[in-house]
């Protein structure tokens, strides 16, 4: 067995003991049918919401639930994720404590090279890999749509899908976020390509109480729902799509959707101060990134410090943490990421050892000389739970608002730009200021690095279903969340939700934050600390979570008050 497969199997196998012992601790013998005591779901949109709530109350679990949740979105949110995307789902079934890992990421087309995003003087062509047909990866989020319900869930595919074709073909009403949104964008989508006639009223984004109709999509969406994912990656939806990412400059053949797969992987699980947190494994860095910080934090006594001293403790775990991002993950089906060097504790203690509680560590300064060479608004979460305890935490994207701006066809697919996701060069940041290197370059068939962190927390009290979009702010905002989550005594996911927002990764070397809720103390002690400040002009995220209680077997489900924010680089 390889090093790193072990890895796996003992993290995994620790995941599935400590995760059987809660659930038999916490005697959640919930009913299971329609009932729907001790479910609750938390999305991004009312509708989406709903349509998972339709899809419980007829019989259906978490999973099927999930579906007609994700499908909802891509026709209501169609600006964050949709078919064109991809995305990873977490999976935990109550039955027997199976936890898995469903990656729905994208895959670069068998066509790519490089030199298509430079021009002759070595220069990255400016919008090459996120507007058009270069910039769109060949989707994942149909083909999980299908594996989910037909693995997991209960209903046909047809009735978790119902919801979604029905608000595709009657068409919803515009509300205030989209209309901001598509204002936002009104020129990307007035140039891009089928854009404008779907998205925009005539030619202008509409107002709020548009009725916006897509049924091209819903017809897509029968598609899948009768045939599964061979309705949309083989046969006439898939020469339309190949067709038209080619006319808008890109190098798909038909290979490359009919060879797509989406991957079961093991759910990357660990502890932190007595409780199990299940998260994102690779191609996700998300997961890897919490699990490192947190160990590194734990060396630390966060409950005796002040919330300043925590702060910088966390902005030099995080700015460790991006380094090593940066300079060894990529999609490790394709190249050695040395992960069990990156979650090895004695690693991870020696790079805590370097942070110092006084000074910020300079980026350029920070060696990496004993780490591990020896061997990315818009994008959307959601989280369930059912009756009966299965839980999912997915986070789906099409990379940034409105993806590529390329709709394929009548197909109503909007695809995505998950091309920015890959590193082009050293030195070339991405849309959202990431720099990687060749662990994350392109190649045919590879997936780009993600930072997208679906994560489940357990400890005494329960169970909190978590994630949000941000790009590389997802890490920061999930650890955040698990952090203030562990230390306070009761659970309050409004309290949770609220809280201003910090983040640091690596490069560019700065502290961004929230435009409020730092007070100018706590700007000034960490200034004084050498840390440069760069507050943005809006809050980040949209983070959705469940919490079930394992005394009272209740859940509850609340969403981000920055939800009607943009969040934009
Ligand atoms: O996979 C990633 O990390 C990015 N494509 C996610 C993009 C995102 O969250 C945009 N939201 N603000």
């Amino acid at each position: 067995m390889s090093r790193r497969r072990l890895l796996f199997v003992l993290l995994f196998s620790t995941c599935l003991l400590a995760v059987a012992s809660a659930t038999a601790k916490g005697g959640l013998a919930a009913p299971g049918g329609s009932d729907l005591r001790g479910a609750a779901i938390a999305s991004a949109h009312p509708l989406a919401t709903a349509a998972g709530y339709e899809i419980l109350k007829r019989g259906g679990n978490a999973f099927d639930a999930a579906v007609a949740v994700a499908a909802a979105l891509a026709v209501v949110e169609p600006y964050s994720s949709g078919l064109g995307g991809g995305g990873f789902w977490l999976l935990h079934r109550a039955a027997d404590g199976y936890e898995v890992m469903v990656d729905a990421r994208e895959t670069a087309p068998s066509g790519v090279v490089r030199e298509l995003y430079f021009d002759r003087d070595r220069n990255p062509i400016k919008g090459a890999t996120t507007q058009g047909g270069r910039a769109a990866a060949i989707p994942g989020v149909p083909a999980a749509l299908a594996h989910v319900a037909h693995r997991y869930g209960r209903l046909p595919l047809k009735e978790s899908l119902a919801p979604a074709v029905r608000h595709a073909r009657d068409g919803f009403k515009v509300d205030p976020r989209y209309a901001r949104i598509a204002k936002l964008r009104e020129r990307f989508l007035q140039s891009g390509v089928g854009t404008a006639r779907i998205f925009l009223d005539g030619s202008q984004a509409p107002r709020p109480g548009y009725i916006l109709r897509q049924p091209e999509l819903a017809a897509t969406l029968e598609l899948l729902a009768r045939e599964g994912a061979g309705g949309f990656y083989s046969g006439r939806v898939a020469r339309t799509l190949v067709a038209a990412v080619n006319a808008a400059g890109g190098v798909w053949r038909l290979a490359d959707l009919e060879s797509y797969k989406i991957v079961e992987r093991p759910a990357l699980c660990f502890t932190y101060r007595g409780a199990t947190i299940t998260s994102a494994a690779m191609p996700s860095a998300g997961g890897v990134a919490l699990a490192q910080s947190l160990a590194m934090l734990e060396r630390f006594p966060l409950r005796a410090v002040s919330d300043v001293e925590t702060a910088h403790l966390v902005i030099e775990a995080l700015r460790r943490v991006f380094q090593d991002r940066a300079l060894y993950l990529g999609d490790s089906d394709f190249v050695q990421v040395p992960l069990v060097k990156l979650l090895d504790k004695e690693y991870l203690r020696r790079r805590a050892a370097t942070i110092d509680p006084k000074a910020a560590t300079k980026s350029e300064a920070l060696s990496d000389e004993q780490s591990a060479r020896s061997e990315s608004g818009n994008t959307t979460h959601f989280s369930v739970i059912d009756a009966a305890g299965n839980r999912v935490a997915a986070t789906l994207t099409i990379n940034l608002l409105f993806g590529a701006g390329v709709v394929a066809g009548d197909t109503g697919v909007l695809l995505n730009n998950e091309m920015d996701d890959f590193s082009l060069r050293e030195d070339v940041p991405n849309a959202f200021r990431l720099r990687g290197g060749a662990a994350n370059g392109m190649a045919p068939g590879k997936r780009p690095l993600s930072s997208m962190t679906p994560t489940f927390i357990e400890d005494d009290r329960g169970v909190l279903i978590l994630g949000t979009p941000g790009g590389s702010r997802i890490v920061s905002q999930v650890l955040l969340i698990v952090l203030e989550y562990l230390r306070a005594p009761h659970v309050d996911l409004r309290r949770l939700l609220d809280m201003p927002r910090y983040h640091h990764q690596y490069w560019p070397d700065r502290i961004e934050i929230e435009p409020e809720g730092f007070s100018q103390e706590w700007r000034a002690e960490l200034a004084a600390k050498g840390h440069a400040i760069h507050a943005a002009n809006r809050r980040w995220g949209n983070m959705q979570v469940v919490f079930k209680s394992k005394r009272t077997g209740l859940a509850q489900a609340a969403g981000d008050p920055r939800g009607a924010d943009v969040a934009w680089y």
